[in-house]
Parts: C-alpha cells; sequence; structure tokens
C-alpha cells in the first residue's frame, strides 16, 4: 500500500463502453487494489449538458454498478456521488476567488465551443452557461478536496487537471501551503482502443461497443466491425487490425501469440477472427454483466455502497473545507 491518494471521477453522460474499459476502467480498478482511491461519480460536471434529473439517476447508477462488478476494491477505495459532498461546492466557490478569469477563458472545452458557435456565424457564447465555463473550478475543487497526488484522466482532461494545480498554486502564494498540488496521470492504453470504424471509440463518433452490452448485441456489433478486403487464405496484419487490437485487452499472452500467428500466416478468414474475439470478450464480460445486471434490479445496494462512500469522503472534505475556511476568513 502506498501513501500516493488516486482521484478520478467519471461523468454519468452514458453507457461506458470498450474503450473507456480498457483505457481507464480496468487500470482504475488495478490500481485500487494498491493505492488509497477516491473515485466518484461527477453528476455535478454531467448537469451543464444534461438537465433530465432521471437520466443523470439511470447513469449514476449505471457507472457504480459497473465499478462495483468489475471488482472495484472497496477497502481502498471510496465509492461515492459527487453531489453528496456538499464541500466541493463550498470548496469550489472559495477557489473562484484565487482563479483567474483569463485561465477559464482559455479552457480547451470552453474554446471549443466558442469556436463551433464562431463558425455557425453565432455569437461566440450562445448556449454556454456558466456551469461549462466554471467546470474547471468545479474540477479543481474536487482534486484540492481529497488532497490527490495523482488524477488519472484522458488526454482531454490533462489541461483540467494543470488548471487544478495552478489554482493550488494561486491559493497557496496568498494563504500559505494549504494543498497538496496534484498531477495528471495518462494510462498506456488511453485513447487508443478503435471502435467499429477503425477510428478512436467514443461516444462522439457512434462507434462504441457497449461494455454491458447483452451477448447477442455484443455479438452484433463485433461483426460490424469494419475490416479491410483481404481473402481468408491471405496474410493479414494484427497491428492495424480493431479485430487483434480488442483482442489483445482481454486474452493470455499464449492466445495473443496464437492469433497474431493466425494473422500472419493468413488462413484465418476476418469472420473466424471476429467468432474468436467475441467469443474471448463475451467469456470475460459474462460474469461482470451477471453481478452488474443484478445490482441494476438492486439499486437499494449500490446506494448502500455509495452512502458508505460518502461518509467516508466526508471526513476528509470537512477536514480539508476546514483548513481553507480558516485560512480565508480566518
Ligand atoms: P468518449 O470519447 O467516449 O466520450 P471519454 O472522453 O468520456 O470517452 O473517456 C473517459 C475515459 O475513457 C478517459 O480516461 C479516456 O482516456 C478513456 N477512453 C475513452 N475512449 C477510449 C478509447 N477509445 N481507448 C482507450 N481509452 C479510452
Ligand atoms: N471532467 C471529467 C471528465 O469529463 C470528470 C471529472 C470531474 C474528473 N471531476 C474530476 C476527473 C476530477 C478527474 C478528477 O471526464
Amino acid at each position: 500500500m502506498s501513501d500516493k491518494i488516486i482521484l478520478t471521477g467519471i461523468k454519468p453522460t452514458g453507457q461506458p463502453h470498450l474503450g473507456n474499459y480498457v483505457g481507464a476502467l480496468k487500470p482504475l480498478i488495478e490500481s485500487a487494489k494498491t493505492n488509497k482511491t477516491f473515485m466518484f461519480i461527477a453528476d455535478l460536471h454531467a448537469l451543464n449538458i444534461i438537465h433530465n434529473p432521471a437520466d443523470i439517476k439511470q447513469h449514476t447508477y449505471e457507472i457504480a454498478a459497473i465499478l462495483i462488478a468489475l471488482g472495484l476494491d472497496l477497502n481502498n477505495a471510496v465509492l461515492f456521488r459527487q453531489s453528496d459532498i456538499v464541500e466541493v461546492y463550498q470548496l469550489s466557490t472559495m477557489l473562484m476567488n484565487v482563479t483567474p478569469k483569463g485561465l477559464m477563458n482559455r479552457a480547451h472545452s470552453y474554446k471549443a465551443a466558442m469556436d463551433k458557435n464562431a463558425a455557425a456565424g453565432q455569437d461566440t457564447d450562445a448556449g454556454v452557461n456558466m456551469g461549462l465555463y466554471t467546470y474547471p473550478v468545479l474540477m479543481a475543487a474536487d482534486i484540492l478536496l481529497y488532497n490527490s497526488d495523482e488524477v488519472p484522466v484522458g488526454a482531454d482532461q490533462k489541461q483540467h487537471v494543470e488548471f487544478a494545480r495552478d489554482i493550488a498554486g494561486y491559493f497557496n502564494n496568498i494563504y500559505g501551503p494549504t494543498f497538496k498540488l496534484p498531477n495528471a496521470v495518462i494510462g498506456p492504453d488511453a485513447g487508443l482502443i478503435p471502435g467499429l470504424d477503425g477510428r478512436k471509440m467514443s461516444k462522439s463518433y457512434d462507434n462504441i461497443i457497449p461494455l454491458m452490452a447483452a451477448e447477442n448485441e455484443l455479438k452484433k456489433k463485433i461483426m460490424r466491425i469494419i475490416t479491410d478486403s483481404k481473402m481468408p487464405d491471405e496474410p493479414k496484419d494484427p497491428d492495424t487490425s480493431t479485430i487483434f487490437q480488442l483482442y489483445k485487452h482481454f486474452a493470455t499472452d499464449d492466445e495473443i501469440a496464437a492469433l497474431r500467428d493466425q494473422f500472419l500466416s493468413g488462413g484465418m478468414g476476418y469472420g473466424t477472427a471476429k467468432n474468436i474475439l467475441f467469443e474471448k470478450i463475451n467469456s470475460v464480460l459474462t460474469p461482470i454483466r451477471e453481478r452488474y445486471n443484478y445490482l441494476m434490479t438492486h439499486t437499494d445496494e449500490i446506494d448502500s455502497v455509495l452512502a458508505d462512500g460518502a461518509a467516508r469522503a466526508r471526513v476528509v472534505a470537512t477536514a480539508t473545507y476546514e483548513r481553507v475556511r480558516r485560512a480565508m476568513l480566518g
């Protein structure tokens, strides 16, 4: 067990897919076996996009159920709902006062919204709410409230973690050492898993395989993976094949070596390769899916895990917030 504190938030905006699993969820579950981890469902961060409470609630359950079903070690990991800890809003309000407005103007997500508006010939701030504009301050509050050392994120979130570090620095300069300076950590497979069309698997490209897809849906999706037009007897390149790239993350070393040989030597059609991939992924995910389906019909069990997590998170959050309150207000 190391002394490092790992923290990450997952936004409840849709069903996680195989890319999220390989790039983010699997490494987090592994790391939580040996590191003190805070993992929360970032429902407040979803509010600037999702205005339907039933959707947020449903997606919150889905993510919590997936993490529990994947076997998250709930001794080392504190799993909770962001909005259950009121200190995060309080800290966010405090941090506003040391955060330069110019920093928010430089945020990639805000700039992307402005660029889109400009391209459509609209006012650059059209449709931009303060939730989107101040998103990085709330995220800094998440990170600093729990004394995080490392924040595993995808590449698109790296700037937000750097902002949290900047904001902690501004605060410490004015009020004395109060916050640790966190670091973003980007895992080796983050963002690298291809989707059905060969581009990065992503909700925004409509090319995903949902992690908890039922068996028949999983099979249908895998059969739809786009391949090149090589005939069965031709040798094929495993390293550019979506099928092989997915297989690598579910099979054993021996199985991976065997499929690589079959690709390179020819004699295996893509249809056969897809069947091998389906059988492998399905065998890994079936027990997880069963636990997930059970939890989704017993949400009181999820509520109790989240309530326990909130109680443990609150102990740290109240102590940090009290430190900040005293530093700022005397
Ligand atoms: P999406 O692109 O579907 O919206 P997110 O941006 O919400 O996915 O990603 C959440 C996490 O999952 C990040 O840590 C990210 O690195 C990881 N992730 C997302 N897509 C992939 C992918 N195709 N391959 C590997 N990791 C991914
Ligand atoms: N903004 C992150 C995302 O969109 C989710 C998130 C919210 C987060 N708070 C966080 C991630 C704190 C890491 C640390 O994916």
